[in-house]
């Protein structure tokens, strides 16, 4: 059985004073049968995590480089984010992609590196509104998943996040059926890479709109187990009615 798991990507916000959001959420739920994340600016997760102390939300970071230590000005590595208290780290998000140009053999080294400092790695996958239009979705999201996820992940070291890029922010979202589509389709292409093991315990996001109003029917999707969130991950009392849709 696979445990639901709801996560929340900050992006680009956040600052201390919004640690009272972490507060109200641990608040609203002290004991959840669901797993939480939350993966904050990397500025936040040391206090992140001592603000989530005692409680069930786990706390990870949106990116690392591949490389454990070194000259790389601004960039932050995965033995950092776990010294810092994350136990997991977004990686290959769309966002990375088109802003530095980051390909699927990037994201393989940097899932690689994530592995190997004790990381979940939150992998995600997704095709542009271009791609969709031009029936190559699956095409697309199969060549990102054998590109970007590394040989050696495990059933609790990887998640994959199946995120349109066109939904992501814009109040749109696929069609349930597509949903099902994709995530039955990642459920297969992992189940034959990786054995049923690893194929059947890796835990597959949506991500892309998901607000308190749709996540109830999305969660009800086969193959999906959960949400990685944007937008409403910002503000507890939105999260909180996601995570009690799961
Ligand atoms: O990683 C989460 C994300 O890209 C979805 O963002 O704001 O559409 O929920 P949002």
């Amino acid at each position: 059985m696979r445990r639901k798991l709801a996560a929340g990507n900050w992006k680009m916000n956040g600052l201390k004073a919004d640690l009272a959001e972490v507060a109200a959420l641990t608040a609203a739920h002290p004991a959840p049968g669901t797993d939480i994340l939350l993966c904050p600016p990397a500025t936040l997760i040391a206090p992140m995590v001592a603000a989530a102390q005692g409680s069930a939300l786990a706390v990870g970071g949106q990116d690392c480089h591949a490389a454990a230590a070194g000259a790389h000005t601004g960039d932050v590595s995965a033995p950092m984010l776990a010294d810092a208290g994350a136990t997991h780290v977004i990686l290959g998000h769309s966002e990375r992609r088109q802003d530095h140009d980051e390909h699927n053999e990037h994201v393989r080294a940097k899932a690689n590196a994530a592995l190997a400092a004790g990381l979940v790695c939150v992998i995600c996958v997704g095709e542009s509104e271009a791609e969709r239009d031009a029936a190559n979705t699956l095409d697309i999201i199969g060549g990102q998943l054998s590109g970007s996820i590394p040989d050696g992940v495990t059933g609790h070291s990887l998640v994959v996040a199946y995120e349109p890029i066109w939904a992501i922010g814009t109040g749109r979202t696929p069609t349930l059926d597509q949903i099902g589509e994709v995530h039955d389709f990642i459920r297969m292409r992992l189940e034959r890479r990786f054995g049923p093991g690893i194929g059947r315990s890796t835990r597959l996001l949506y991500g892309g709109s998901v607000k308190p109003a749709n996540a109830a029917e999305i969660f009800a999707v086969s193959n999906v187990d959960g949400a990685l969130v944007g937008g409403a991950s910002l503000k507890a009392s939105d999260f909180s009615a996601i995570i009690t849709a799961l």
